[in-house]
């Protein structure tokens, strides 16, 4: 397998393996809402039969509030995205949609003073959060009633995404949001059906992809796990990491879904420092769809191309693809790859978001 090999992942049929990789970018205003610099963004990176993901938009106004990300829940925001969708369309692209609940890695500030919600009662440990610039906070317990209702959250998301155009959701179960946050045996020491054993660790994602399944087809719901990537606090296993993820990924496999995205376990996602401990090689045998891996391969361009090679894997790229509009031409045709700039990943204005240069040929 090439990196420019056809793939079919759900319903859509792609002309390449490399994608767009689910990335926040703060460009939104202050209602959530995409605004005509989003709209430029993804019209940039679009490119014929490519995939894109979207930054992670939240499903609801409870799903941890943060400013300037986008949501997937008002009418505003679903008209907004449907310029996006459609300009990614116009150039022969594919667009889903990364939805997003935070869990406890959301603020007070922006969820009218009360908690955030989470598996338990146990705060985010080793960062600031970087929304706020304080620790994290103790958030509070979910209910079964809160569970059922931001399950119902995501369904209804994926509904309205669907509604504006993307060609799928991918469900964010990695970085230590609320996904992986049930996930995890130290985030989540639930004594009910969602906490404890494996089964009830994986019991709330699987209910979301299966609520989300019903809202919009399997073809259309992808989820991303990081099993080593705790960005927000420690969400770790303790020793059952391949575990959780093989039971998850062979409860998965029989739903049909679109595909999997695991992110490499890489520290600071900086290739130089590769985990070799860890693996994703043995999800990559369990599953059996289209599987989409992240996470540092873009430092020597030439290891994408060889990754994709050994796996057969979509490779998705983050920080590369933000500092080069044209990736895949460049991947392509062997360009020289424009540098990313670190300060403005975060910042609002068209300043490294929509200014970076197409390749020009000399
Ligand atoms: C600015 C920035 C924002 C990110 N936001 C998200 C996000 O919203 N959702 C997500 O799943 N991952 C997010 N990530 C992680 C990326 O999707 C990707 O896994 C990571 O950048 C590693 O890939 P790379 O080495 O090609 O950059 C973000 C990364 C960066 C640099």
């Amino acid at each position: 397998m090439t990196l420019f090999e056809p793939i079919k992942v759900g319903a859509v049929q792609l002309q390449h393996r490399v994608v767009l990789a689910p990335m926040t970018r703060l460009r939104n205003d202050e209602n959530n809402v995409p605004t005509e610099l989003v709209v430029e963004y993804y019209r940039q990176r679009a490119n014929p039969g490519g995939l894109l993901i979207t930054e992670g938009g939240k499903i609801s106004d409870k799903a941890g509030g943060f400013p300037h990300v986008p949501g997937f829940y008002t009418e505003q925001q679903i008209e907004a995205w449907r310029k996006v969708t459609q300009a990614v369309h116009e150039k022969g692209g594919y667009i889903f949609a990364q939805i997003w609940h935070g869990g406890r890695a959301g603020s007070s500030l922006y969820l009218d003073n009360k908690p955030p919600l989470a598996p338990s009662p146990i705060a985010a440990v080793d960062r600031i959060n970087a929304f706020t610039g304080k620790p994290y906070e103790v958030p509070r317990e979910t209910t079964k009633d809160d569970i059922q209702d931001i399950i119902q959250q995501y369904a209804t998301a994926a509904k309205d995404a669907i509604k504006a155009g993307f060609d799928g959701v991918e469900l964010h179960g990695a970085n230590g949001f609320l996904i992986h946050q049930f996930l995890s045996s130290s985030a989540n020491q639930r004594t009910d059906e969602y906490g404890g054993s494996i089964p009830n660790r994986a019991r709330f994602a699987l209910q979301v992809v299966d609520a989300v399944i019903e809202a919009v087809g399997a073809e259309r719901t992808g989820i991303r796990l990081s099993p080593w990537g705790g960005e927000e606090g420690d969400v770790t296993d303790g020793d059952t990491t391949y575990e959780t993820y093989s039971y998850l990924l062979k409860q998965l496999n029989p739903k049909g879904i679109a595909y999997v995205h695991f992110v490499e376990p890489r520290d600071d996602f900086i290739r130089e420092t590769v985990d070799l401990v860890n693996s994703l090689d043995p999800f990559r045998d369990i599953w059996q769809g289209p599987f989409i891996s992240a996470g540092g391969y873009t430092t020597h361009p030439e290891s994408i191309a060889a990754r994709a090679k050994e796996t057969g894997d979509l490779v998705a790229v983050g920080r590369a693809y933000i500092a080069n509009p044209d990736l895949v031409d460049r991947l392509k045709n062997d360009w020289p790859l424009n540098k990313y700039k670190r300060d403005t990943f975060y910042a609002q204005g068209a300043e490294g978001y929509t200014d970076y240069p197409f390749y020009a040929k000399a």
